[in-house]
């Protein structure tokens, strides 16, 4: 038995072992019914052949279906509020960027420490995991966490959830994504909250992620553009994070890490109003993890900096 080791596998083992367990029953009714028919109505026996009673027939008939009915909305409203609730992490969730690539797994916390194929991770906080991958699909699968996502190339995709128990937890690729895919496996440690604060003093870099966001934006040339007093007219980038961007082509965007993102990758689709497309692509420019920590510099940039 896989240990239950997340908020969310005790969720998903209930509604497991109760669809289990009405699968089983109604197999069992069918089975005997199947039996006790075979046996009341085989050739020769003196059963009663004639039409049902209009009771049985009509209301018997229709009752039974509505019932079947709502049982089957029962169960699609509760595994579907359960992965809902899987998607919108708390406002305070502690933020862990995955960058998935054949054949690994590379981490960054918010402190700017990275890892590969190894993610250390506090007992009871919250955790929001944004995943995107370098080259093909890939698929975050953590079997004691009961949690499974898919992690493609040019979306950020989501998960959260909250680690109960210390302990070591295998990580998997569950999507095949070439010769190295069984491969492609890593492991969660859990620890408790200090052991886990006293691991990150240890590794913490000099730059945590929003200040290597800050030192690319210089290195890549996005300051010459977007830094205060620049010639070229491109819009300042204090305090856009969070913030209803309103488009040249109608309509608002909102600036999430999501828009942030296009707006480095794809510059010219979603272009804020009374400006000009005039900005290249960054895509062979910058590579998923420095995409990562120029976006979180954005987002640290002015007053919305807490929104993500
Ligand atoms: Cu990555 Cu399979």
């Amino acid at each position: 038995m896989i240990p239950e080791a997340s908020t969310e596998a005790a969720r998903v083992d209930a509604i497991f072992v109760a669809l289990c367990i009405a699968s089983g029953i109604v197999v069992m009714l069918l089975l005997a019914l199947i039996m006790g028919f075979s046996l009341v109505y085989r050739r020769g026996s003196k059963a009663k052949r004639k039409p049902l009673r209009a009771l049985v027939a009509r209301e018997v008939e229709i009752s039974w279906t509505v019932a079947t009915l709502f049982a089957f909305l029962f169960a699609f409203w509760w595994a579907t509020s359960a992965q809902i609730n899987g998607l919108k992490a708390p406002a305070n969730a502690m933020e862990i960027h995955v960058v998935a690539k054949q054949w690994m797994w590379k981490f960054q916390h918010p402190n700017g420490t990275r890892e590969i194929n190894e993610l250390h991770l506090p007992q009871g906080s919250a955790i929001r995991l944004i995943m995107i991958s370098q080259d093909v699909i890939h698929s975050f699968y953590v079997p004691a966490f009961r949690l499974k996502q898919d992690v493609l190339p040019g979306r950020y995709a989501e998960l959260w959830f909250v680690a109960t128990e210390p302990g070591i937890y295998r990580v998997h690729c569950a999507e095949f994504c070439g010769t190295d895919h069984a491969s492609m496996t890593g492991r969660i440690i859990v620890m408790n909250r200090s052991d886990y604060s006293q691991w990150l003093a240890q590794r913490a870099p000099q730059n945590d992620l929003a200040a290597q966001g800050e030192l690319l934006f210089g290195r890549l040339g996005c300051a010459g553009c977007h830094g205060a007093g620049s010639v070229v007219r491109a819009p300042d980038l204090t305090g856009v994070a969070g913030r209803n961007v309103p488009l040249a082509h109608g309509g608002f965007r909102r600036a999430d890490g999501a828009y942030l993102r296009d707006a480095i990758v794809l510059p010219n689709r979603d272009v804020v109003a009374g400006y000009a497309a005039e900005m290249p692509s960054y895509q062979d420019e910058a590579s998923e993890e420095e995409i990562n920590a120029l976006v979180a510099y954005l987002q640290s940039l002015g007053v919305e900096a807490a929104q993500p």
